[in-house]
């Protein structure tokens, strides 16, 4: 028994895997195996013999079969072991980047100048692109006969023949947010208002559709001064620049009084802009104080409330910032124009992660 005992013990210890442990099994405890055998010859012993020998084998049988556990177990960590080893993978390491599309500039500078006007207390309004001309046009103080109309470059909406209203246009400017920013929200009012507008036009620096952002905010005080902090706070942060200088022109739109453009200083070196140095001037957009015509339109006492307005081309402060020379290809929806100007489309633009980083 103690040959038997080693033989299998020995054999199970150097057993590879589970068919080699199953064999050994089978020869030792199986039906026709080896203690099986012996086992059966119990029955031909005289009692005291049977009882000696029959306790021995059980025990030797035992001992195998709690070996053959334990080699099996053993294997099958060793396997489990073995697998975690080949399958094993580093879930710290950044994920690898897969670009699925890119942000468009025009989205980009949209999220950019919504952070930082959101930063300065702006909430965004919206309005419709296919705009009554009372919006449009009468609600900010340009009737029907005003040279203003004329300049627009408007699109009509058609009318039902025999239907003698005005048409709809295709809105020329985000300034009607204005009124209806007013009508539902009242005062006071801090929003700004970016979206698509429309003008027949159509060369280097001019497409049919465009972008603007327009800016108020209305309250009992508010003044030029306000409004001069304001633009330059917003592009400082917008152009990601230290200082900025802006020169306001005084001009003349409709719906303010007293009218301003608004240049910035720069700079051409070698075809490169620079912004906030130099010795030249770009405009880059029209404000001025709410007219009082227009806080009446909308339903404002002008007597109580007074505010400041400005509209801005999108895609203009998008070519300045990002160095995009030709307006037209932001429309063309040419992929190699999107993959070298687009954005990551997971980055949102916040004032304390950077802009454009
Ligand atoms: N609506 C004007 C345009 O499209 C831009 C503008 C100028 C908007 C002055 C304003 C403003 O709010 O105060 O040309």
């Amino acid at each position: 028994m103690d040959t038997l005992k080693a033989k299998y013990l020995t054999g199970i210890a150097n057993a590879a895997d589970e068919s080699a442990l199953e064999d050994i099994r089978l020869a030792a405890l199986g039906k026709k195996g080896e203690i099986s055998a012996l086992m059966a010859t119990l029955g031909k012993m005289d009692p005291d013999q049977r009882k000696v020998r029959g306790a021995a084998l059980n025990v030797l049988k035992d001992e195998i079969d709690a070996a053959l556990r334990a080699k099996k177990a053993a294997l099958a960590d060793a396997a489990l072991d073995a697998r975690l080893r080949a399958e094993w993978l580093d879930v710290t390491l950044p994920a690898r980047p897969r670009r699925v599309g890119t942000i468009h500039p025009v989205s980009q500078v949209m999220e950019e100048l919504t952070a930082i006007f959101a930063d300065m207390g702006f909430a965004v309004a919206e309005g419709p692109q296919v705009e009554s001309d009372w919006y449009n046009f009468d609600a900010l103080n340009i009737p029907p006969e005003h040279p203003a109309r004329q300049e627009h470059d408007t699109f009509f909406m058609h009318r039902a023949p025999g239907d003698n209203r005005p048409p709809h246009v295709l809105r020329t400017h985000t300034s009607p947010v204005q009124i209806r920013a007013l009508q539902t929200l009242g005062t006071p009012l801090r929003v700004i208002a970016p979206g698509r507008v429309y003008r027949m036009d159509m060369d280097q620096t001019h497409t049919p559709m465009f972008h603007q952002v327009e800016g108020i905010a209305i309250d009992r005080d508010i003044s030029m001064a306000n409004l001069k902090w304001v633009l330059e706070e917003f592009c400082r942060a917008f152009f990601e620049v230290d200082s900025v200088e802006l020169r306001f022109r005084a001009s003349h739109f409709p719906f303010t009084e007293p009218s301003a453009e608004v240049d910035i200083r720069c700079s051409w070196e070698g075809g490169q802009l620079k912004i906030g140095q130099g010795d030249k001037w770009m405009e880059i957009l029209g404000s001025g104080m709410m007219h009082p015509k227009v806080l009446a339109a909308a339903g404002v006492d002008p007597s109580q409330w007074q505010g400041f307005a400005f509209g801005m081309g999108i895609d203009r402060i998008a070519m300045l910032k990002y160095g995009i020379p030709d307006l037209r290809a932001f429309f063309e929806s040419d992929l190699r124009w999107l993959r070298h100007y687009g954005f990551a489309a997971l980055d949102m633009p916040d004032l304390a992660g950077g802009l454009s980083a």
